[in-house]
């Protein structure tokens, strides 16, 4: 579980009614606003009755699937199945075909195939483009653009084999220029702050808009309550405000004419992962090599200090960043770096900013 499900549950609204804990200065959302995550027939809703552009889509409730299977049936494949509530990234599945979506959307609604999160289903229709992730912190009145990244989802090169929760992170994107950029701004991330308000959702936190880029107008694909990992490692490392302060300015509503300052230099993240990852995998293992490049920050997500060794402690073990003036430096920084770091069947793509480099070759 990431840290949407704390968020989710009501953490916020628990310190809250805390009295000795009312007073620490939190960012991140309350339960309500964070059914912009918690629930993808939400967060639909919300989109629709705010206007903010996204791909067409109807929920089913579990007793629905007669009629799922009847609407499938005049659908376009590929088409989008989506478990309405919080399923660690796995919940939404794509169908190359009709027949398949049909098979999926019975196994999600009769058999809970991702329990309770799947007791409403949304059958969405398929946007083709280029995706990526645009960051915003907002105090409920106000609210500040972090640099965009795009992620790399799949285990394998080329974008293949099954989801994880991300396997690499660029930042900036060549394809969103200040053009694309300006029409998120006034389409997606304006109504989405007014929305909020609108609906009497005070909301002090991140907000994560999945984008997809479809010939250069912006759709939401989803929106989560919280940074992305290992897109935070790429972003963060562009940010040269003090991080602590900006967030201190969220948390005390503070974000009004706030200026944050963010380097020109690109960052590349790779993460490295133990073998068997996203499914069964080993821990346990000796990581060395980690002092061996200047060149690039190494994040620890699954790692475990034993006996003064580093040893591995999880899927996703760490996000490498590479940072330069240019893609290709950036890129060139992250990948030495893990070059260098070794232990028993380690894992990491090998293609994390390729295709970005292609689109400026060609630009
Ligand atoms: P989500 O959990 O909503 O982020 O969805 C996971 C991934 O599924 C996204 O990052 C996209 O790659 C893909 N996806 C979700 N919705 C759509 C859609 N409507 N069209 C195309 N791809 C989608
Ligand atoms: N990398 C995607 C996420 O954190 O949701």
């Amino acid at each position: 579980m990431g840290p949407e499900g704390p968020l989710v549950m009501g953490i916020r609204n628990y310190f809250e009614s805390q009295k000795d804990l009312a007073s620490i200065r939190m960012v991140g959302p309350g339960k309500d606003g964070a059914q912009l995550e918690g629930s993808k027939d939400f967060s639909k809703q919300f989109m629709v009755r705010h206007s903010v552009p996204t791909a067409q889509a109807r929920t089913f409730q579990a007793n629905e699937s007669k009629e799922a299977i009847q609407y499938l049936d005049g659908c376009k494949a590929p088409i989008v199945l989506k478990a309405d509530g919080l399923a660690a990234g796995k919940g939404v599945i794509i169908s190359s075909t009709i027949e398949e979506a049909k098979v999926s959307i019975k196994e999600m609604l009769e058999e809970k195939k991702f329990g309770e999160a799947s007791s409403k289903v949304l059958v969405e229709e398929f946007l083709h483009g280029i995706e990526l992730s645009v960051f915003v912190l907002t105090d409920g009145e106000h609210y500040v653009i972090l640099p965009e990244a795009k992620d790399y989802k799949r285990i394998g090169d080329n974008d293949t084999g099954p989801n994880t929760g991300g396997m690499g992170a660029v930042s900036p994107v060549a394809f969103a220029d200040s053009v694309f950029m300006k029409k998120v701004e006034d389409r997606v991330i304006k109504p989405t702050i007014a929305g909020l308000k609108k609906e009497g959702i005070s909301y002090k936190g991140f907000i994560f808009i999945g984008l997809m880029n479809m010939q250069g107008e912006p759709y939401v694909i989803e929106y989560n309550a919280r940074m992305g990992d290992p897109e935070t490692e790429a972003v963060i490392t562009r940010i040269d405000t003090d991080l602590v302060e900006l967030l201190d300015a969220c948390a005390k509503g503070q974000l009004k004419n706030y200026k944050i300052a963010i380097s020109p230099n690109y960052a590349v993240t790779i993460v490295m992962a133990s073998g068997g990852y996203p499914e069964n995998f080993e821990k346990g293992k000796i990581i060395s090599g980690l002092n061996e490049s200047d060149k690039a920050v190494i994040f620890h997500a699954g790692t475990i200090n034993k006996d003064n060794k580093i040893l591995t402690n999880g899927g996703r073990v760490l996000a490498v960043t590479g940072t330069g003036q240019t893609l290709a430096e950036a890129s060139k920084h992250a990948y030495v770096a893990v070059s260098k770091i070794s232990w028993e069947a380690a894992y990491y793509r090998k293609d994390i900013s390729l295709d970005l480099l292609k689109i400026e070759s060609q630009a």
